[in-house]
């Protein structure tokens, strides 16, 4: 069947909406993680050479950043096996098939610093990271993924990159908005940045493009993101409004505060961040909504109503 779609990474956070919404569920091959382990080269080769697939969207990845951090320049640690070796073995597997094989390395915005000598919004052609003392090392193993699938498959590849990801609904974990929702309905907000620069992504949407690049064959570097850019301030004040009818109850702070007092590495708070999506939306002809339509959107999801 030349229709068939492997999706890794197909019980988490974006792989699992991303299968929910497919409009052809009967096409999509969605081995779970105990059965297909992308760090075992020989099952990855195996279900490579046992499908016809046209396209294979590599959503699997080590995604805890925190824990990531604890293993930096360790290349036996699980971030790198999972992010760097797994993606090389499904991209060696597919290597020999890609002009047949559509092969979707899923990437986030981690990959660039969002420092000041290197500012976002980024572009899609903007060059990722490669000194991995300026990004985290979650953020470094995604950009060295990202390099061995634009070098081993070249033209016959695609990066979509997403950025503080955020659905209606999902008990596997919290993201950017699920998360304050359910401190401040625990009494346990905490004070939120007003000089971070920020967009997010709408899993819907980013499903929605996903779509279009499969169907379209569009290959290249596209973004999936918020039209524009807040500040978590900004956005968890609007969330709170409209999912609590609470105004005015987040306090403020600065990031620079934050970070004296915590002590936290500024890598894990890019203080100029945000994905530009006007080359993605030229490409696939699609529009992508603002901060506030996604928050409006997910809203009348039911978000915050369980
Ligand atoms: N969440 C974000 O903030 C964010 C932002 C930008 C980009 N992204 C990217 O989007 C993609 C999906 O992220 P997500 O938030 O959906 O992640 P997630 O919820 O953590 O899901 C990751 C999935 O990968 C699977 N996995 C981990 N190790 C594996 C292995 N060795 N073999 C096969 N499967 C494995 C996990 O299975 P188990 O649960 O069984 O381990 C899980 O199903 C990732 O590539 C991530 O880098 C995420």
């Amino acid at each position: 069947m030349k229709n068939l779609v492997l999706v890794t990474g197909s019980e988490g956070m974006i792989g699992s909406r991303f299968v929910e919404l497919y409009p052809d569920r009967n096409s999509l091959h969605i081995p779970r993680q105990i059965e297909f382990d992308i760090t075992d080269e020989n099952q990855v080769k195996a279900i490579i050479k046992s499908y016809d697939f046209k396209a294979v969207i590599h959503f699997a990845a080590y995604t805890n950043v925190g824990e990531a951090e604890k293993q930096r320049d360790k290349k036996d640690g699980d971030c790198w096996k999972v992010n760097v070796e797994g993606t090389r073995n499904l991209v060696e597997a597919v290597k020999p098939y890609k002009n047949m094989v559509h092969f979707i390395q899923i990437s986030t915005d981690m990959v660039f610093p969002g420092d000041k000598f290197d500012p976002g919004p980024y572009l899609e052609n903007h060059p990722s990271e490669t000194d991995s003392n300026r990004v985290t090392w979650y953020g470094f193993t995604k950009a060295e993924a990202e390099r061995l699938v634009k070098k081993e498959l070249g033209e016959n590849s695609t990066i979509l990159r997403l950025i503080y990801p955020v659905r209606a609904k999902f008990e596997g974990k919290l993201d950017y908005l699920r998360r304050p929702l359910k401190l401040f309905d625990e009494g346990k907000l905490y004070p939120m940045f007003t000089n971070q620069k920020v967009s997010i992504t709408f899993i819907d949407e980013a499903c929605h493009a996903l779509d279009r690049i499969i169907s379209g064959n569009h290959y290249g570097v596209f973004h999936a993101s918020s039209s524009d850019t807040t500040t978590p301030h900004e956005v968890v004040s609007y969330l709170l409004e409209k999912v609590r009818g609470a105004n005015d109850v987040v306090k403020a702070t600065t990031l620079e505060e934050f970070l004296e007092k915590s002590g936290e590495s500024a890598l894990r708070y890019p203080k100029y961040g945000g994905l530009s999506v006007d080359i993605t939306e030229h490409k696939l002809g699609m529009k992508f909504s603002s901060w506030r339509q996604i928050v409006n959107k997910l809203t009348s999801q039911g978000l915050g109503q369980d």
